[in-house]
């Protein structure tokens, strides 16, 4: 079917709520998707963070074909082999303290479950969050979302969220005090426009957060599974080595399936009864064996050290482009910043076939490749970047 007629009948029957690029997708392998037209493009924002073992990954389609042959989902009523075996994996590479996994699925919910946690484990109810961060978009979420006009879009707001600035302790010290359930943040700020912290503030707000007895969460929905070069933000050098008590994943953890996850400390885990969570679909067995594949993709092809050198090989080659200033984040989270507003450049960029990200930054133009992206890859977009 051509491009002109999938847009008709996607607009004419869904809520116009995303704002899409002109193209329509068919399939996708590694780093490349081809549309409708047979048009082949670069996809260096990775279907929107999800696709970080690659679009179509070939280990992963083949545990989806397999666990969908078996059983497609029995929820948590029974017990599943698969299930205990990708919680089994997750704490494995998880730091360690995070001893146990509540499955979900997708980013806010992993988040409001979080935050539900820390209230349980605290008897608290006052949530801290940052300016610039992202939650997601249910209740509790977007509430801790001091970003652009999300708090708006989700009026009535949850009551006890209050926000601080990001980067900045002093402004966390005089807010987070004893009535405060939990810390949420977003350990490098994506959509703000890939800011970042020091180690050092990590450092500091976990040794507030112990003496003030509140619960640190990490919402890692884009850092986490790799693509920061590190398993996780939580406890690489990038934090600080600290470990907050409850990580929250989605994105890229299934690869494209819809699945979400806390990890969270055997402290906080231990206020949390029977019948406190749950979600039908959390840890279905079609999910599971999407993320166990992904997890062992992920390894087997050596990808987190793989979004290290790239960051590396990037940073290289971004240098001296005229309209660059800077580049931010790590690993495959990766902010461009340009002298000016950059929407002509990422339209451009597309205009190539080559499919980045803005951000709320109009100067920052986002990437988020898979983890496997080659450095050949990247030297298109450099190559486009010369060239306009
Ligand atoms: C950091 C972060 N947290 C939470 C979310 C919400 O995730 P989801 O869209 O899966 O609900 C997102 C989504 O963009 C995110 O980037």
């Amino acid at each position: 079917m051509n491009f002109d007629t999938i847009k008709l009948t996607e607009d004419e029957f869904q809520l116009t709520t995303y704002k899409k690029m002109s193209i329509a997708v068919e399939r996708g392998l590694g780093s490349w998707i081809w549309t409708s037209e047979g048009d082949k493009y670069l996809d260096l924002y990775g279907g929107h963070a999800v696709c970080g073992t690659g679009h179509s990954h070939p280990h992963v389609v083949s545990a989806i074909k397999d666990q969908a042959e078996k059983v497609l989902f029995y929820s948590n009523l029974v017990y599943s082999d698969i299930r205990g075996r990708v919680a089994e994996k997750l704490v494995s590479v998880a730091p360690e303290g995070l001893s146990k996994a509540f499955f979900c699925n997708s980013g806010t919910e992993a988040n409001e479950n979080a935050m539900r946690i820390a209230r349980m484990a605290t008897g608290r109810e006052k949530i801290v969050s940052f300016s610039g961060g992202f939650h997601g978009r249910t209740a509790d979420a977007i509430s801790a979302t001091f970003l652009g006009n999300y708090r708006q879009i989700g009026k009535p707001n949850v009551p006890g969220h209050v926000e601080v600035e990001f980067g900045n302790i002093e402004s966390v010290l005089t807010i987070a005090d004893s009535n405060t359930a939990a810390i949420i943040i977003e350990p490098i700020q994506s959509m703000a426009g890939v800011r970042e912290a020091s180690p050092d503030f990590f450092v500091t707000l976990r040794e507030l957060c112990d003496e003030r007895g509140i619960a640190l969460i990490f919402d890692e929905v884009q850092t986490g599974v790799g693509r920061t070069g590190n398993w996780f933000f939580a406890g690489s050098e990038l934090a600080g080595s600290v470990v907050p008590d409850i990580v929250t994943l989605a994105k890229s953890l299934g690869s494209g399936v819809p699945v979400g996850a806390c990890l969270v400390s055997e402290s906080a885990s231990s206020y949390i009864k029977q019948n406190d969570l749950g979600t039908t679909f959390g840890g279905g067995m079609l999910a599971m064996a999407a993320v166990l594949a992904t997890l062992e993709a992920i390894e087997d092809d050596d990808m987190v050290a793989n979004a290290g050198a790239i960051e590396e090989h990037l940073r290289e080659q971004i240098a001296g482009i005229p309209g660059v200033v800077a580049v931010h984040g790590k690993g495959c989270l990766l902010g461009i910043e340009f002298e000016q507003n950059c929407s002509d450049v990422h339209a451009n960029l597309l205009s190539k076939k080559v499919i980045t990200g803005t951000s709320s930054n109009p100067k920052v133009l986002r990437l988020l490749p898979p983890l496997c992206v080659k450095r050949e890859e990247i030297d298109i977009l450099i190559e486009g970047l010369t060239a306009i």
